[in-house]
């Protein structure tokens, strides 16, 4: 079922979503060479519990740590450790979700560490892309899978893998919930979005093939080719004329 948040829970979603910009903000300005993704961990850990906040994906499902930190070929779900050191010409996907008096909020970034090639920039840069142009098919009377097809069209053009093992989703309350958004396929199909509706969108897009594997840890998901992949998230909320991106920080404006 897909709910329709009031005035009240889209406030709460607001303050959650502006804690999760200040752990990334947090985390961005201490990504170097050198540094571990445990200590990414913590600083995201510590901005959210300081703000009265809890970590989305602390125990969700047996998830063991606050951020993912998905570092080249990992898509999504990387568990932050003290022996994964970041490296000159790494990317790092970071995905960070905290729960405010109930209500989630859930974004991704990906950063480039140093010096990193040309391609793989373009990447980073497209896959962020690609979620303003899916986003730009958010607003009232538009189906759902209007922005999955935006994003895929945007990406087909630079023959990259999207990746379809996982989507994005509706959130609120819970952090999944109803609709799942594929990043892929026909437009015109799924709900007719609402106002009130609150999804969190992101693509993930592998320089390669989008096959995927699991690794033995039971959670960090790799492409089968060992090439890089990169993954861009906002949670937004369907408004009278478009959408309103909660992932940010309040006052600021931001595209994507
Ligand atoms: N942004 C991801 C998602 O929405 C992160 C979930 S990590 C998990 O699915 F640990 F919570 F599973
Ligand atoms: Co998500």
């Amino acid at each position: 079922m897909i709910t329709i948040k009031s005035n009240r829970e889209i406030e709460l979603m607001r303050e959650a979503g502006h804690i999760v910009a200040l752990a990334h903000q947090a985390v961005a300005d201490a990504i170097k060479p050198g540094i571990s993704t445990q200590e990414l961990d913590k600083i995201a850990y510590d901005v959210i519990v300081s703000h009265g906040a809890t970590p989305s994906f602390l125990n969700y499902n047996g998830y063991p740590a606050t951020i993912c930190a998905s570092i080249n070929e990992v898509v999504v779900h990387g568990i932050p450790n003290k022996r994964t050191i970041l490296k000159d010409g790494d990317i790092i996907s970071v995905d960070i979700g905290a729960c405010f008096k109930g209500y989630h909020g859930d974004c991704a970034k990906t950063h480039l560490v140093g010096h990193v090639s040309e391609e793989v920039k373009q990447l980073v840069e497209v896959t962020k892309a690609s979620l303003l142009a899916g986003l730009k098919f958010a607003r009232p009377g538009n189906r759902l899978s209007d922005i999955s097809h935006a994003i895929e069209e945007y990406v087909s053009k630079y023959g990259y893998g999207v990746i379809k093992d996982y989507t994005g989703h509706g959130i609120g309350h819970a952090l999944h919930e109803d609709p799942a958004i594929p990043n892929y396929g026909p437009s015109g199909r799924g709900v007719i979005l609402k106002k009130g509706m609150t999804l969190a969108i992101e693509p993930m897009i592998a320089l390669g093939t989008w096959r995927v594997r699991i690794l033995k840890d039971g959670w960090t998901s790799v492409t089968i080719d060992n090439l890089p992949c990169s993954h861009h998230e906002h949670t937004i909320v369907i408004t009278d004329d478009g959408y309103e991106i909660l992932t940010k920080i309040k006052g600021e404006e931001i595209d994507v």
